[in-house]
C-alpha cells in the first residue's frame, strides 16, 4: 500500500478494539480493488466518544465501523441514520457524506445476506432467536423485515425477551420458552464464544428441515453449531455474517461494489474450515506467529503446552520429572487429539510433537499442518534464558544443531514448510494465510 496525501482515511472505533477483524477484511478488499484508501483500529474510551466523533467531521475521516460499547451512544451522534438503525437502536457503520454524518446498522442486513449465501430464506419461516440483547435485537429487526412468519424470542432471563419481543411493535414477535416446531433456529446470546458451551440441546424439538444458525464465529464451528450437523441439520455459521456486515460497510464508504469473486476469497481466507496447525523445533516463533494469525482471522490460538498444563494441572517441567519424556509424549498425543477435533482455531504444536508421526498424520487428515524452519541462530536467540524447556537445558549450539538435524525427517512430515528466519511473525502469518488461500487442500 503505498500512502499519499490523498489517501482517504477509514476505521473501527471499540473499547477494546485491538481484536477485531475489520482491519484484515477492510484493507484486503481495498488491496483488491487497489483503492486508494487505508483502515486501522481505533481505540476510544467511552468518555472521548464525542471527541472521537468531532474528529471524524474535523479530519475528514471518510467511514468509522463502530463496534463495543459505542453502537448505541454513536446513534445519538450522527445527524441521520437508517432504518435498521432506528429499529436496533445500533449503528455499526458511520459514513462522513460531506460533514454530515450518516448511521447505518449493517449487522442485521449482513446476517440475512449470510444466509442467503447458504441458500436459506426466512420468508414465511417460524424463526426462533436464543438471546436478548443488542445481537439478538438486531436479528430479530432482519428477520422480521425479511418476512418471518413468527419469531419467538428464548432467553435465560424472561423478562428480557419479553422486553425485546414488545419493543419491536409486531405482532410476530413474542417471548417463547423453548423452540417447538422452529425452521429456523439462531443462537444470538454469546454462549459458545472461545468456549465449548451450548445455549441450547433440544434439537428434537426443533422441524425436521430446521436450519441452525450461529453468530458467534469464534470457534467457526460452536459447540452449538456441532450438536445440530450431527442431529443432521444444515447449520450456518457466523463468519458470514461478520464479512457482509463489512462488505455492506465498505459499500457505503468508498460507493464501490465488492465482487463475488472478492466475497469468494474473502470466505476462502476466513471460513477456516480446517483448523491451521503450526509446528516447528523449540524458539522458531510459533507463539508470536500463532498470535498474529489469531489477530488476522479472529480465530482462537491453543497453545498445545498451555492445553497441557491446563487439562494435566501440572508445568512442563513437573511433567518430565514426573513421568520421563516418553510420559510426557503420550499426554501430549492424547491432548494433540482431542484438539484436532476442532475447527477453525489456530494450534501451536510443542517443538517435539512431531517426533510421534501419527500425531502429524492425524492432525494433517483435518487441518492445516505448518512447519515453521529457523536457522540455528534464531533458535538460540529466541530461547536464551527461557528456563520452561527442559529438552534446551545446558545444550551447547552443536548439540542443538544435532537435535536439530535428527529431526529434520519428522518435521518434512508436515503439510507446508515455511522459513521463517529471516521474516517477522506478522509476515510469517500473512505468507500461511496466502499458501491456505491457494491450496488445494481447502
Ligand atoms: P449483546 O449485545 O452482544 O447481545 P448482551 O446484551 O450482554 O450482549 O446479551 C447477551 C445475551 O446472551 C443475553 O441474551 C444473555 O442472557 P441474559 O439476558 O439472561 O443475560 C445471553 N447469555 C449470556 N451468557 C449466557 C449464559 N451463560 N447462558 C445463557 N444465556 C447467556
Amino acid at each position: 500500500m503505498n500512502i499519499t496525501a490523498k489517501t482517504l482515511p477509514l476505521g473501527v472505533i471499540g473499547h477494546p478494539v485491538a481484536h477485531s477483524v475489520s482491519p484484515e477484511i477492510h484493507n484486503f478488499i481495498l488491496d483488491c480493488l487497489e483503492m486508494n484508501y487505508f483502515y486501522c483500529a481505533y481505540h476510544v474510551l467511552p468518555e472521548n466518544l464525542p471527541d472521537a466523533i468531532r474528529g471524524v467531521r474535523a479530519l475528514g475521516i471518510r467511514g468509522l465501523n463502530v463496534t463495543i460499547p459505542h453502537k448505541e451512544e454513536v446513534l445519538r451522534l450522527c445527524d441521520e441514520v437508517d432504518n435498521y438503525a432506528m429499529k436496533t437502536g445500533a449503528v455499526n457503520t458511520v459514513v462522513n457524506r460531506a460533514g454530515r454524518l450518516m448511521g447505518y446498522n449493517t449487522d442485521a442486513p449482513g446476517f440475512i445476506a449470510s444466509l442467503a449465501r447458504s441458500g436459506v430464506s426466512v420468508g414465511g419461516k417460524n424463526v426462533v432467536i436464543l438471546g436478548a440483547g443488542g445481537a439478538a435485537r438486531g436479528v430479530a429487526s432482519a428477520v422480521l423485515e425479511n418476512g418471518a412468519a413468527k419469531v419467538g424470542i428464548v432467553n435465560r432471563t424472561r423478562s428480557r425477551a419479553e422486553h425485546l419481543a414488545n419493543s419491536l411493535h409486531d405482532c410476530r414477535i413474542s417471548a417463547a420458552d423453548g423452540a417447538e416446531g422452529a425452521q429456523i433456529l439462531i443462537n444470538a446470546t454469546s454462549v459458545g464464544m472461545k468456549s465449548d458451551a451450548t445455549p441450547f440441546t433440544d434439537f428434537d424439538s426443533l422441524a425436521p428441515d430446521c436450519v441452525v444458525c450461529d453468530i458467534v464465529f469464534c470457534p467457526r464451528e460452536t459447540a452449538f453449531l456441532g450438536l445440530a450437523a450431527k442431529k443432521g441439520f444444515k447449520t450456518v455459521g457466523g463468519i458470514g455474517m461478520l464479512i457482509y456486515q463489512a462488505v455492506i460497510a465498505f459499500e457505503l464508504f468508498t460507493q464501490t461494489k465488492v465482487s463475488d469473486d472478492i466475497i469468494e476469497k474473502l470466505f476462502r481466507r476466513l471460513e477456516m474450515n480446517r483448523s491451521i496447525v503450526l509446528t516447528g523445533f523449540m524458539g522458531c516463533g510459533k507463539s508470536a506467529v500463532g498470535r498474529e494469525l489469531a489477530q488476522m482471522t479472529g480465530c482462537e490460538l491453543i497453545d498445545c503446552d498451555d492445553y497441557i498444563v491446563k487439562t494435566t494441572g501440572m508445568t512442563i517441567p513437573e511433567i518430565f520429572d514426573k513421568e520421563g519424556e516418553s510420559g510426557f509424549r503420550d499426554i501430549e498425543s492424547r491432548c494433540i487429539r482431542e484438539l484436532s477435533r476442532l475447527r477453525g482455531v489456530i494450534i501451536s504444536l510443542g517443538g517435539g510433537a512431531v517426533l510421534r508421526r501419527e500425531n502429524i498424520d492425524l492432525l494433517r487428515e483435518s487441518c492445516y499442518v505448518f512447519r515453521l524452519k529457523a536457522d540455528v541462530e534464531k533458535i538460540l536467540r529466541n530461547t536464551a534464558g527461557d528456563t520452561n524447556r527442559p529438552l534446551l537445558k545446558g545444550k551447547s549450539r552443536p548439540e542443538i544443531e544435532a537435535m536439530l538435524d535428527y529431526r529434520e525427517p519428522y518435521y518434512s512430515n508436515c503439510d507446508y514448510t515455511i522459513d521463517v528466519s529471516n521474516m517477522y511473525p506478522n509476515q510469517s502469518a500473512k505468507k500461511i494465510i496466502d499458501t491456505v488461500m491457494n491450496s488445494d487442500k481447502f
